[in-house]
């Protein structure tokens, strides 16, 4: 029966099995929310804290969150980071025979399903769920995708196909899929997508890629129902070589966003600011600062603090930027940010983007180093995108994602030509 309350944390250290890590309960009539760390686990000479910043790797000590719009059940965002969102709980309520009630009943349901080292159950002893992704075949996949997307029947000898996405965040049509043997997400278009969303995500990883920006791999699979990204995933869900699934925290949870006054503080320049403060990645400024320009020449407003992350170092306790991933153009908010560029806000202006990079420690010559890759790479975006077969009609959607690329060529001084 659900409507958990209270639930275990497990995290992968490498072993034959997840081990326990802590024990969260939410207390509905003070609406708090405590999370403590087990004793075995805070002896254990491998464990690391969940969150360096937030969660603190301390015996005894309770971690107190209050419940708010955004976080009902006060749980820390690291845990949060290795549920569902949006697209696995849609997924969990169609076809659990156990409706999920509270936030603790999909942590729960989805554990195993989700990325990063996380696990969750109902008691210690039980074996958190370590669920794999499996080799489908990828029209199958689509229609059920498809079919479940516009609340059609799903032929119930296809929903296994589904269920690997129901501990996965984001919106979008996604599941885990094992393809030629190696893990990935793939991602899929709706039915009523105004452009090909799979195709252009591809375009603008690849793009990035070239320009120099440490972008999660991909490949585009085309099938009779459209197009498919699918993006290795970078969390070794496979646990190879020995070595546990690495441990995934977003900006979101080291930035402790628990309601929505809290993002007017979310800003790239924090990510450097956290990232020092958690790892030793001596160009993190340079990357940070590519990517968000990247956003900002492409029109990705959809930068927000669930789309940025860092992986915990197998070797040390040290985090790195994780490899970017979401990288899309969207014709919709375009020139405001998800997150703020600058000390003036979400707004892309050159004052705003120089600023940004002062203060990540990048004088002008560094960021016209910054820049200047990502111009080389959009020249002549249109041609580009035409060689990866985006329809003209697509092209044509999307060309005013990209009116603040010029802002870019600005800090270097090369001209840009899209055409
Ligand atoms: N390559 C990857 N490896 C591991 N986890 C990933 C990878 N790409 C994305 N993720 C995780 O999956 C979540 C959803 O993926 P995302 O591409 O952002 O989907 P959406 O477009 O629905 O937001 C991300 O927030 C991140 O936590
Ligand atoms: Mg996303």
């Amino acid at each position: 029966m659900n409507n958990r309350q209270q639930f275990f944390v497990h995290v992968d250290l490498g072993g034959a099995s997840p081990v326990v890590a802590g024990f969260h309960e939410f207390d509905s009539r003070t609406n708090i929310g405590t999370f403590i760390y087990g004793r075995s686990y805070c002896e254990n000479p491998n464990a690391f804290a969940l969150d360096p910043i937030n969660l603190p790797l301390i015996y005894e000590k309770h971690f107190q969150l209050r419940s708010t719009r955004i976080n009902s059940f006060a749980i820390p965002g690291v845990i949060l980071d290795g549920g569902p969102d949006e697209w696995g709980r849609r997924l969990l309520n169609r076809f659990s025979e156990d409706i999920p009630i509270t936030p603790a009943d999909y942590l729960v349901m989805g554990s195993g399903y989700g990325v990063g080292a996380l696990y969750f159950s109902d008691s210690p002893e039980q074996p958190a769920q370590t669920a794999q992704a499996d080799n489908p075949d990828i029209n199958q996949l689509y229609q059920s995708i498809l079919a479940f997307d516009s609340a059609e029947t799903v032929n119930k000898n296809l929903q296994h196909l589904l269920m690997p996405s129901s501990g996965i965040g984001g919106a979008r049509p996604k599941t885990h899929v094992l393809y030629e043997n190696r893990p990935y997400i793939a991602k899929f278009n709706r039915r009523d997508d105004p452009f090909d969303n799979a195709l252009a995500e591809y375009c603008m990883m690849k793009i990035a890629q070239k320009a120099g920006i440490g972008c999660a791999n991909v490949k585009l699979v085309s099938t009779q129902e459209g197009n498919t990204i699918l993006v290795e995933r970078f969390d070794n869900p496979q646990r190879q070589n020995s070595q546990p699934r690495r441990h995934m925290i977003s900006i979101n949870a080291l930035m402790n966003i628990q309601d929505i006054p809290d993002l007017e503080n979310a800003s790239y320049d924090r990510i450097v600011t956290l990232g020092k403060k958690i790892g030793r990645e001596n160009n993190i400024n340079a990357e940070v600062f590519k990517r968000m320009l990247f956003n900002i020449a492409i029109g990705n407003t959809d930068d927000h603090t669930r789309n940025h992350a860092f992986l915990k170092n197998t070797h040390d306790r040290n985090y790195a930027l994780s490899p970017a991933y979401d990288l899309i153009s969207l014709p919709i908010r375009i020139g405001s940010h998800a997150m703020n560029i600058g000390p003036f806000g979400q707004t892309p202006t050159l004052e705003n983007i120089r600023s940004a990079g002062r203060l990540m420690g990048l004088d002008n010559e560094q960021q016209a180093k910054c820049a200047q890759s990502i111009v080389d790479n959009l020249q002549n975006l249109k041609t580009t995108l035409c060689q990866f077969n985006m329809l003209e009609r697509d092209i044509d959607y999307l060309m005013p994602c990209f009116r603040y690329a010029e802002l870019a060529s600005s800090l270097c001084e090369i001209e840009l030509r899209l055409d």
